[in-house]
């Protein structure tokens, strides 16, 4: 049975317009503007483009913003100096390193200089920490955040259901395992991860009723993998050349997607599943740093 698709570019178009009204309401009862400042260091292309969709969103709805683009052979010192800046000031609610730095950078000590409370990645241990005990009072890091809100925007409860995550990585599979488990309404999944080492990793993500793709290569999972009526959510955004030579690359996720549309119930596509949501949640998550910054309930 064909799969219905997961339109991403849509909700996220909805939690913007919720942000929008709460960016609103600030201004008109708290005469308060939320401020997210982005620090770019190097010139990895991919970065780039993220970065400037981000600012670019900050403008359309009202949310002040700064690009701080850093060169590619900037110190650490430079880095840790900007960082601590941004900490003290008044106007940036929330901080955001785009990953990955170049190589002289080491992004755990530029995440741990990032004050918690203006974290809205959510990539600083202690709101990892608070995200794991199921505490409230921190954030809840983008892509892990945007799928939780697709699944719950699909009508698609995890309890009781098989999550099967392929990828652990720190900023998508750790985290989601995180959030599917919990004890918490929108949650309650049976978890598992499975990854480079897994043995038999077609076997398991068969029992998957809930299928969710974070290992960076292009169209992994094939149909095969996946079990009749399966919700799956593809995080993959792969460059591959282009297979008509009409453009120089075409984007392609960590699914493959036309044969596993045939077997699923619901699919995320790519682009415009997944991806929309991270920036989505990542101005969901300033709006939240700017009202606890201010004490605002
Ligand atoms: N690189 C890829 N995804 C992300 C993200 O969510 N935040 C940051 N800072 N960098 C990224």
């Amino acid at each position: 049975m064909p799969a219905s698709i997961i339109d991403g570019k849509m909700i996220a178009a909805k939690v913007h317009e919720e942000t929008a009204e709460e960016v609103a309401v600030l201004a008109r009862d708290y005469n308060v503007q939320p401020g997210l400042a982005v620090v770019l260091v190097g010139d990895d292309p991919a970065s780039r483009v993220y970065v400037n969709m981000k600012v670019k969103k900050c403008k359309e709805l009202r949310i002040y913003s700064e690009k701080h683009a850093l060169d590619k052979t900037a110190t650490m010192e430079e880095v840790l100096e900007l960082v601590k800046k941004l900490n003290n000031d008044s106007r940036i609610n929330g901080i955001l390193v785009q990953s990955p730095p170049p190589p002289q950078i080491d992004e755990d000590e530029v995440v741990a200089a990032i004050n918690p409370a203006k974290d809205v990645d959510c990539f600083h241990a202690s709101n990892v920490g608070k995200m794991l005990i199921g505490k409230n009072d921190g954030f809840v890091p983008c892509t892990p955040y945007g799928i939780m809100m697709l699944l719950e925007r699909s009508g698609v409860d995890p309890s009781g259901k098989h999550a099967v995550i392929i990828g652990r990585s720190n900023i998508v599979g750790k985290p989601m395992m995180a959030l599917l488990v919990q004890k918490a309404k929108g949650a309650n999944a049976t978890v598992t991860c499975v990854h480079s080492r897994t043995k038999n990793l077609p076997e398991i993500t068969r029992q998957a009723d809930i299928l969710i793709a974070a290992i960076g290569q292009p169209e992994f999972v094939t149909a095969d993998m996946v079990k009749d009526g399966a919700v799956v959510i593809d995080v993959g955004i792969n460059r591959v050349e282009d297979p008509n030579g009409r453009s120089n690359y075409q984007l392609v996720g960590d699914v493959k997607y036309d044969e596993v549309f045939d077997k699923a119930s619901m699919i995320t596509p790519v682009p415009g599943g997944v991806g929309p949501m991270t920036i989505a949640m990542l101005l969901h998550n300033t709006i939240k740093a700017c009202k606890q910054q201010n004490g605002i309930v």
